[in-house]
């Protein structure tokens, strides 16, 4: 349809049918579907029928035939025969699952994250829907947050590329193409700056912070053209993100130029009255759509209350007129008017479907997210050794996340199943030892089937054989792979912990094993940055894997014989222990910057613990070496018109082809406002082989020096800057240049 059939179309719409086109409801209000999700909190809408009759969208239901016959239904009751539009949570993959968004982080690679977007585009448009509600870009600093497994990370150079990246391969140029769907930044904005880690709670960070750290990763998103926002759950400087004017009307439309469609989180316009925000369901869809909110995801606010307050004339018929109108530009932009059912077709998902080019991908990508974050020289795995693969995740198929919605478990490959394909003439042996988690842990409110019952049974059935029979095989083996971690679903939303050491159970396992055993090579599933002190110590390797997605476990035994090489690197700080929590590499100096090793007392340090992580932001090993040349500098000064050049010669020191993420980071020394200690402005991915050398440089120009400085204004001050490259943020291969 033309701009102007639109505008055409609105002005011919009744009050009911405008107020309607903002609600969004679940796929079960309307029938059965493949997968019908549930992701927030069950509650009385106070709908009626011809509410649910005209409801502008739908999320949470899947499957070409399915939905092809929702809207078919739906769009004959329409008095205008508008089409639904229909979303879903698609975070890391429809049913080809990639790594979990942490993982991709951890490649620093952000064109795989666009290819595997891609292809979760590919196979969710096939589904028959139309926005994806993905990616989450929240900057996350404290571990002990569940949805940390969602983003990229702590740093907002990172995040941003990520994010544009996702987008870009969401929607391509023109999302109305075949295999295209419309991408939604998340959480607008600072969700994952949740006070002490716990899920929903307040955010109290300063606006130069927010700005500084906050903002850039949702900016990058909406600059690559993200076509919707979704608000967060929380307060932003003591007023909820969902009803917040200063930061919808200002930063987000005005700042940032988004004219797209800004949807409420599950509920979040209602739940301003539980914030004490919002007196009642009236005030509070008032205030949203004062704010801009357009969708009202999941409540009966809009539905029940916008009409009342034109009729009492509090709000113009307008403002609901500049959201219905967003809302029909978007379904426009998918071509949803000429096409209703767009790509569904159950001929495409057979054909697309964990199709093997999807596969291969998966595979790729979860080999290039693990982090090889120790090796005492006991990996690669050799096929003429005796290997005992050990531990509660040799046969757990849970290796995706609990964001995975439309994924199917047993779709994924497990350690046991590519060990014995990758190793056909290996003597290998496999024990549970002992389970995940106890047996009576119980995940309270979740629906998803419990299968420890299925994975442990030999270990319930006699706990002490089983970690006998561990000890067995490990003291018969040359080499032992240690497969623990979380279980999925401690991580992800609402699974804030406050304890992030794995359970004692599996510490048991481990000391008994290493006993036996020093060449023990541990391999960790999870989502939370765990503590890993003990295992730093007395494991020979540790190979931190996340949550790898369906190819898991072929791309982990890939790593572990050697057929590819570990290259990611931490996206998140790993703490020594739950008192340094929140740590991040990009943190202030302080007046008092604890400095070298000399004992001093008056400084910013604790008495119990270092000031440093256990494993940095950047750090990941491989089974290359690699050695830097000193930073050599084109100039050792620059003006913001100009830039100048930072170079190394990066060398293969090792007897194997690697991958090595080489990072760029500054430090403003002096500004007129604090500056990090140093920022990540820039990485890039270089492939040696043996002895090989390469120089690698990168541009240094008003782009990398600007900040939000203390008048409010965003650019460069002239001055002293340090810079370093290497291959982790506790790189000191550095020197300085000067900003005139
Ligand atoms: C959830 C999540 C959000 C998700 C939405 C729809 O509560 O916060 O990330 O997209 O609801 O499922």
């Amino acid at each position: 349809m033309t701009d102007q059939e639109l505008h055409l179309l609105l002005e011919d719409m009744s009050l009911q049918e405008k107020i309607d086109q903002l609600l969004q409801l679940t796929a079960d209000f309307y029938g059965k579907t493949d997968r019908d999700v549930v992701t927030g909190p069950a509650s009385e809408l106070g709908i009626s029928m011809e509410d649910i009759d005209l409801a502008g969208s739908v999320l949470n239901g899947t499957g070409a035939k399915a939905l092809m016959q929702i809207q078919d239904a739906y769009m004959d009751r329409h008095p205008h025969h508008i089409p639904l539009l229909f979303m879903m949570d698609v975070i890391h993959g429809y049913r080809t699952i990639f790594p979990a968004p942490i993982a991709q982080g951890a490649s620093f690679d952000p064109e795989i994250s666009k290819r595997a977007a891609s292809v979760a585009a590919r196979e969710t448009s096939a589904a028959g829907i139309h926005v994806v509600f993905s990616p989450m870009v929240d900057l996350v600093r404290d571990p002990r947050w569940g949805r940390v497994m969602e983003s990229t990370g702590e740093d907002p150079y990172l995040n941003s590329r990520f994010a544009a990246a996702q987008i870009h391969g969401f929607q391509g140029d023109d999302m109305k193409e075949d295999g295209k769907v419309c991408g939604c930044i998340k959480h607008f904005a600072g969700y994952g700056g949740a006070e002490a880690g716990r899920e929903y709670n307040t955010v109290q960070v300063s606006e130069h912070t927010f700005r500084e750290y906050y903002l850039p990763s949702y900016e990058a998103g909406i600059k690559a053209g993200a076509g919707m926002v979704m608000t967060s759950f929380n307060t932003v400087n003591d007023i909820p993100a969902t009803i917040n004017q200063k930061l919808m009307r200002q930063m987000l439309r005005e700042e940032m130029g988004f004219d797209g469609v800004l949807i409420s989180d599950y509920a979040a316009i209602l739940e301003t009255v539980a914030h004490g925000a919002s007196s009642d369901k009236k005030d509070a869809a008032h205030k949203a759509l004062l704010a801009g909110v357009d969708i009202d995801m999941m409540t009966g606010c809009y539905a029940g209350e916008l009409a009342k307050l034109v009729k009492e004339g509090t709000i113009p018929e307008s403002l609901i007129d500049e959201s219905v109108l967003r809302i029909l530009q978007l379904k426009n932009q998918l071509g949803l008017f000429e096409h209703p059912h767009k790509d569904a077709d159950p001929e495409k998902e057979a054909r697309y479907i964990l199709c093997p080019e999807h596969r291969a991908l998966a595979r790729e990508a979860a080999a290039a997210s693990c982090v090889l974050l120790k090796n005492d020289k006991v990996l690669p795995i050799r096929p003429s050794q005796k290997v005992a693969f050990i531990g509660p995740y040799i046969d757990n198929y849970e290796i995706c996340s609990s964001w995975a919605v439309t994924g199917h478990p047993e779709d994924s490959v497990t350690i046991r199943q590519a060990a014995k394909e990758l190793l056909p003439d290996s003597d290998l042996t496999f024990c549970h030892g002992t389970t995940l988690l106890p047996r009576d842990h119980v995940f309270a409110g979740f629906a998803e089937p419990n299968r420890a019952e299925e994975f442990y049974a030999d270990v319930f059935a006699d706990p002490e054989k089983a970690l006998a029979d561990a000890v067995a095989a490990a003291k018969a083996a040359d080499v032992v792979i240690l497969c623990l971690g979380e279980h999925y679903l401690q991580t992800g939303e609402a699974t804030s912990r406050t304890e992030l050491s794995l359970p004692e159970n599996q510490m048991e396992l481990f000391c008994a094993v290493k006993t036996v055993n020093p060449n023990v090579a541990v391999v960790l599933f999870n989502g939370h940055p765990l503590l890993l002190d003990e295992l730093s110590r007395n494991a020979a390797a540790i190979l931190q894997a996340w949550l790898p997605g369906t190819e898991g476990g072929h791309a982990i035994l890939d790593l572990l014989t050697g057929t590819k090489n570990p290259s990611g690197k931490l996206p998140m700080t790993f703490p020594r222990n739950m008192g340094q929590i929140p740590i991040y590499y990009n943190h202030f100096s302080t007046g008092r910057p604890l400095t070298g090793t000399d004992p001093q007392r008056f400084v910013s340090k604790y008495t119990d613990t270092p000031n440093t992580p256990l494993f940095p932001f950047g750090y990941g090993l491989s089974y290359a070496e690699f050695s830097y040349s000193d930073v050599s500098l084109s100039s050792d000064s620059l003006t913001s018109e100009d830039s100048i050049t930072a170079s190394v010669q990066l060398k293969n020191t090792g007897a194997c082809t690697g991958t090595e993420v080489v990072q760029l980071y500054i430090q403003d020394v002096a500004a007129s406002t604090v500056r990090p200690v140093r920022e990540l402005k820039g990485f890039t991915r270089i492939t040696l082989t043996p002895g090989e050398t390469q120089t690698v440089s990168f541009r240094i120009s008003e782009a990398e020096l600007s900040f939000h400085r203390a008048d409010g204004s965003y650019g460069t001050e002239p001055g002293a800057f340090r810079v370093w490259i290497g291959g982790s943020s506790a790189t000191e291969n550095g020197t300085g240049f000067t900003l005139r």
